[in-house]
């Protein structure tokens, strides 16, 4: 799916300190990938443990050559119309430290230090194309999923994807089922969420297995509270219009 797309900018919501992030900002075909997360644990391990990522972004005026992650000095530049985000700026890749209930246009559009490349119409491309969701929208309260999805719904390019991994807790006891996060979310909640978006064109399950049957030992702590299976499921919700 990724190597279809030319060259595109990636949104991690709630990114923690995930490996994803570095996966994506090596990718040949992405130019830009920006995470948030709330966490400023988050922010310094993932630079500690990625420090090619920042190392020509980096205060090293202490002699330190920043090769060792322990000895990178990141400075964070506050973005946002509020200034609500601090920025971690490394090589095609930025950290927002903030609430991601909070994010603006301009707390993006401040992060495209590169030229913005433009469409076959010539319309520039300063948003997103990608979302990528795995383990985000799960990890919220499902009062505020609502309110998620019209955060994404400013951030994207006409003709963006939102790839987005979520669980369903299928089977179990109440109880367990309700409990989180990560919350359950399962298919019916999100067309719920996303099809009547006048900015969706299609929602499509690519996959889905069964963990309890998949990863039985890792299920078990899920089993021990009353769960009897729970889905992981892969879903590509495409936007309207053209990249
Ligand atoms: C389960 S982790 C997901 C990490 C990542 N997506 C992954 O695949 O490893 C959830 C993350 O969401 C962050 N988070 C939760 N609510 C948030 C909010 N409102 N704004 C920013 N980050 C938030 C937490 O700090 C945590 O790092």
């Amino acid at each position: 799916e990724l190597k279809q797309l030319k060259s595109f900018r990636v949104l991690v919501p709630l990114c923690g300190k995930s490996v994803d992030l570095a996966y994506l900002a090596k990718h040949d075909a992405v130019s830009d990938v920006v995470g948030v997360d709330g966490i400023q644990k988050a922010m310094d391990t993932f630079i500690n443990e990625h420090p090619y990522l920042y190392k020509n972004y980096a205060d090293n005026s202490d002699g330190s050559d920043g090769d060792d992650g322990s000895n990178l000095k990141v400075t964070a530049q506050p973005c946002g119309k509020r200034h609500q985000f601090l920025k971690y700026k490394g090589k095609n890749i930025s950290m927002l430290k903030g609430d991601f209930f909070d994010l603006d246009q301009d707390a993006i559009l401040s992060n495209n230090n590169d030229a913005p490349d433009a469409n076959n119409e010539g319309e520039i491309q300063l948003l997103f194309d990608v979302v990528w969701d795995r383990a985000s929208l799960v990890a919220i309260h499902p009062d505020k999923r609502e309110e998620y999805v019209q955060v994404l719904s400013k951030m994207m390019n006409p003709g963006g994807i939102v790839i987005l991994v979520a669980l369903d807790k299928r089977s179990g006891t109440e109880e367990a089922k309700a409990y989180g996060p990560p919350f359950s979310l399962p298919e019916e909640e999100i067309r719920r969420l996303f099809q009547h978006q006048d900015w969706v064109d299609s929602i499509e399950k690519l996959e889905e297995h069964d963990e309890s049957v998949t990863f039985p030992e890792k299920f078990q702590r899920w089993k021990d509270m009353g769960l009897t299976n729970m889905f992981e499921m892969l879903f590509v919700i495409q936007t309207k219009g053209s990249t």
